[in-house]
């Protein structure tokens, strides 16, 4: 035997002519935890679907070994019997179902007659909520009541629910909290401790840093190097991934900051479900021409709530007023803010920010259509021209612009999304969570189009949950805590702690 509970062995997938994976080996031990790193479109969610079956025996080439024994599961079932689980990197909730109906989806507890046996359910998933400290979320209400880092943890639940030996995190911790990474990095080490293996990716370096017990590294389909993690650090996973030292993670450009261009007055947010529930309660704040004003706060702190609510797309009940160029404008819809030269790139991209159906560029051009259309007819030729700018523009990895979007690695999906919306030409782009699942080197380039488009005047909101990139490219930085405007900040010797402090509510305000 060769003590590996898996063995992948010269695993090569094709997309039409393209090769996602050229010979891939990766062997895995019982409670051995994988770092599996790579850049945008280096081939790990791929890899980790041949291995769960989401690509069937057959439609890859090389072998896959299981306890020694070849495996060749035709479905994502099958791999789920033989212990196999995977949290896929994009969620695969059921907005309209229970939190409990989603974690037993598939997997649901039955009556002796058949009947599908709720309280058993709720109690079991209650435990499982209990267990990702998450005990005040009601198993009973549908996912969508949720925000995003709740859904994330849901939906680990749901993997957490099922019997594995091998645990797969496809980008996990995306949408989650500092403190709910830590939850979630104590089940991983858990889980190892019984003997669970699990494979770890994420473009969070210093969580694989901390959980992981040997580092695979991939770059264009290839396997590059396997390293244990007591030779590695974070600056080397970097090195191996993008095959070159990065001594910068910000870059710096110099940008005037110029005079108010935009206000927003008294804003309040009421809870879609609970209207007499504040999610914003009155929050105002200028900002100026050619700023980056990063929005910072813990999950639930109300920033997606606002800026949603300045773009016309907070789904419930809002107040206040917003003030552009010295004019109050109605932004009550997102087409009237875009009208105003306002942008948005929301959180939740499988939700809001793509149209599944259509190819790379049909998503791209979807905000601005109308300047396309003379008439009727779709100007193709000025069209593609846009679309291949703005590919160039953000170094967007897509074979051709007339793929389907869902075909695109996840972070070059979030580079289609902030495509579209420069297309619309705004003076106010609002980004919540820009970078999430993007590499480290599209990191710094979206970071260096954030300046580029400050220097030329356009003024950015960017709500961001890791602290460092908040740091590493505001000018000014809000902090909001359960709805409130908590502090605000000059961006000039503003340390992270001084930011969680005003999170919490433990602060003033310096500046204005
Ligand atoms: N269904 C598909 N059709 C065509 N090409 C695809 C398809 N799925 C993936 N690809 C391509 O295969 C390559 C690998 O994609 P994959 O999603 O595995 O990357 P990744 O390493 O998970 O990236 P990320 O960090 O952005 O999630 C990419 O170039 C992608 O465009
Ligand atoms: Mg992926």
């Amino acid at each position: 035997m060769s003590g590996y509970l898996l063995e992948m062995k010269g695993i090569a997938k094709h997309f039409g002519g393209v090769a996602a994976l050229d010979g891939i080996d990766l062997a895995i031990r019982p409670g051995e935890c994988i770092g599996l790193c790579g850049e945008n479109g280096a081939g790990k969610s791929t890899l980790m679907k041949v291995l769960s079956a989401v690509y069937p025996h057959g439609s890859w080439d090389g072998e896959i070994l299981l306890d020694g024994q070849p495996l060749r599961a035709r479905s994502v079932r099958e791999t789920e019997e033989a212990g196999i689980i995977i949290i896929h990197q994009e969620l695969m909730l059921v907005p309209e179902l229970s939190v409990a109906e989603n974690i037993f989806l598939g997997n649901e507890i039955t009556l002796p007659g058949g009947r599908l046996d709720y309280p058993a359910m709720n109690r079991r998933a209650e435990e499982i909520l209990r267990e990702l400290k998450l005990p005040d979320v009601n198993v009973v209400l549908p996912v969508k009541n949720y925000g995003g880092g709740h859904q994330q943890l849901i939906e680990i639940g749901k993997a957490l629910n099922k019997k594995a030996r091998l645990l797969i995190l496809d980008e996990p911790s995306a949408s989650l909290t500092a403190a709910e990474i830590e939850v979630l990095l104590a089940i991983v080490r858990d889980l190892k401790a019984k003997g669970v293996a699990c494979v770890y990716i994420s473009h969070k370096l210093e969580e694989v840093a901390a959980v992981c017990d040997t580092i695979t590294v991939i770059r264009d389909g290839k396997h590059i190097a396997t390293t244990p993690m007591h030779d590695m650090n974070v600056e080397r996973i970097i090195a191996q991934m993008v095959g070159r030292e990065m001594n910068q993670m910000y870059p710096s450009l110099p940008h005037e900051v110029g005079d108010v261009i935009m206000e927003a007055r008294h804003i309040s947010c009421y809870d879609v479900d609970q209207p007499q529930r504040k999610r914003v309660d009155d929050v105002s704040f200028k900002l100026r021409r050619g700023e980056i004003l990063g929005i910072a706060g813990l999950v639930g702190a109300g920033r997606t709530e606002l800026v949603s609510a300045l773009f016309g797309a907070y789904p419930g009940e809002h107040e206040g007023e917003v003030w552009l160029e010295g004019r109050k404008v109605d932004t009550s819809t997102p087409l009237k803010a875009i009208g105003e030269g306002f942008a948005m790139v929301p959180e939740d991209r499988k939700h809001h920010g793509i149209v599944r159906d259509l190819s790379v560029g049909q998503n791209i051009t979807l905000s601005v259509l109308e300047r396309f259309s003379r008439l009727t007819r779709v100007d193709d030729g000025a069209e593609s021209v846009a679309i291949n700018e703005q590919i160039k523009r953000l170094a967007l990895k897509t074979a051709s612009p007339a793929l389907p979007i869902t075909a695109l690695s996840g972070g070059n999906q979030q580079k289609a999304v902030l495509a579209k919306m420069l297309l619309t030409g705004p003076k106010v782009l609002i980004l919540d969570e820009p970078t999430r699942g993007v590499d480290v080197g599209a990191k710094f380039e979206i970071y260096k189009l954030m300046l580029e488009l400050a220097a030329q005047g356009i003024s950015i909101i960017m709500v961001s949950s890791e602290l460092a990139e908040v740091l590493g490219v505001s000018d000014r930085v809000l902090v909001m805590g359960e709805g409130q405007l908590r502090g605000e900040f000059e961006n000039k010797g503003l340390t992270q702690e001084m930011v969680l402090a005003a999170a919490i509510g433990q602060t003033g305000r310096q500046g204005s």
